[in-house]
């Protein structure tokens, strides 16, 4: 896979793929510029260098047709401030305006393409489609790490069409730590994982356990694994056809020697509405019929703290509490707020774990925070993205 540092881009057309899907409030404003921000390194390097670059992104679902509320007009304006200069946004992808924009612009200028999903042919990783993109176009540059498990036109199809294809900063940067953390770790190496269900991480939980010397199963996915050591779980939301899942994979887990951590007390309530008052703290022996378990105690994290404190990689993945509301948030804040102390290699990701980072404070504290939800989570699979697979096959079966 080529790197962004090997290319000099003075004078070459470019197609950088950003993912630049942000929050924007009803006024139009970028809430989180985080995606933005990470891209700048590879916008800087390309602009610098002299080329005429193309950033491209998609922006929320919309489904395959233009609508105003999908526009990465905020976007372009948030780019803007960030880079202090002008950032034009094309009127669509493709199409005549576009290319004429496209063709028109000089060494170390920049242009904005419009939502890539606003044409259906994008998420089909449509080759026409792709070809159109590709239309002009000297280097691609993929930076779009979060997007990088879509097989979409821009992300896969379109290194067909473009004779150099490249990994931006911040894709290198993502597998850089995917391999410090997973395929190279120091150990003792801790994995942290939390979440609703046990069937949305299973393909994390067997990918993990060979590769780390400690597993820490937290929030609502915790109670399977409860319940299939006897242990009673109450109202508690658990998936019974896991049951049996858990139960094997605990066994797995023994025979390889990883020590797996469960919450020992929790806080429970009669529902997800109940106020502060109506919160109790029980040991798992001790969970009453008519409660569900909302966060985990002081004394669970006490012990985390303990097992966490010996590794020298840990990865984060999933709230173990929920955390939205403050009567439930404890755990995973308490636990925010210990892993980003650590002066040890703690990487995390995930929507919810960036959120649970954000509301504790600790966000900036970690050695690094991946700026992909979907994509982590693929990664933590141990699957290929199509994106970075479509980067190693560069240059075959070139066409244009
Ligand atoms: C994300 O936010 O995880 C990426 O931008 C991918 O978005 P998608 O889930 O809509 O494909």
């Amino acid at each position: 896979m080529k790197r962004l540092e090997e290319v000099n881009f003075s004078g070459k057309k470019v197609f950088l793929r950003a993912d630049f899907n942000v929050p924007i409030d009803k006024e139009g404003n970028v809430t989180d510029d985080t995606r933005i921000r990470a891209t700048l390194p590879t916008i800087q390097k390309i602009l610098k260098d002299g080329g005429c670059l193309v950033v491209a992104s998609h922006l929320g679902r919309p489904k395959g047709k233009a609508s105003p509320e999908f526009s990465l007009l905020p976007v372009a304006k948030a780019l803007s401030n960030l880079l202090s200069r002008a950032v034009p946004l094309a009127p669509d992808c493709i199409g005549d305006e576009t290319y004429g924009m496209v063709e028109a612009l000089k060494e170390g200028e920049l242009l904005m393409l419009e939502n890539l999903r606003f044409h259906p042919e994008e998420e089909k990783n449509d080759p026409s489609f792709a070809k159109a993109l590709a239309r002009g176009i000297d280097i691609y540059v993929n930076d779009a790490f979060a997007v990088s498990h879509r097989a979409h036109a821009s992300v896969h199809a379109i290194v067909r069409f473009v004779p150099v294809c490249v990994a931006g900063y911040q894709l290198q940067q993502e597998l850089d730590y995917y391999h410090r953390t997973m395929e190279d770790p120091q150990r003792p190496m801790g994995f942290v994982i939390g979440g609703a269900k046990v069937s949305t991480k299973i393909g994390v939980l067997e990918n993990l356990l060979p590769r780390c010397d400690l597993m820490i199963i937290g929030g609502a996915m915790a109670n399977t694994f409860l319940k299939a050591l006897g242990k009673p779980v109450g109202r508690s939301m658990i998936e019974e056809e896991y049951i049996d899942t858990a139960k094997s994979f605990l066994e797995k887990a023994k025979a390889r020697g990883v020590e797996i951590l469960l919450p020992e007390d929790v806080v429970v309530a009669p529902s997800e509405e109940a106020e502060p008052e109506a919160c109790r703290k029980v040991a798992v022996d001790n969970v009453p019929n008519d409660v569900m378990i909302f966060d985990v105690g002081e004394a669970t994290i006490a012990k985390w703290r303990e097992a966490l404190s010996r590794c020298k990689t840990i990865v984060w993945n999933g709230p173990v509490g929920m955390f939205e509301k403050p009567q439930f948030s404890k755990g995973t804040m308490d636990l925010a707020r210990f892993i980003s102390s650590l002066k040890t290699l703690t990487v995390a990701g995930g929507g919810d774990t960036v959120s649970a980072l954000h509301q504790a404070g600790t966000y900036d504290k970690m050695s690094y925070v991946s700026t992909g939800g979907g994509a982590f989570l693929e990664m933590l699979e141990g699957r290929e993205l199509p994106g970075v697979a479509a980067l190693k096959d560069c240059g075959k079966g070139f066409s244009q």
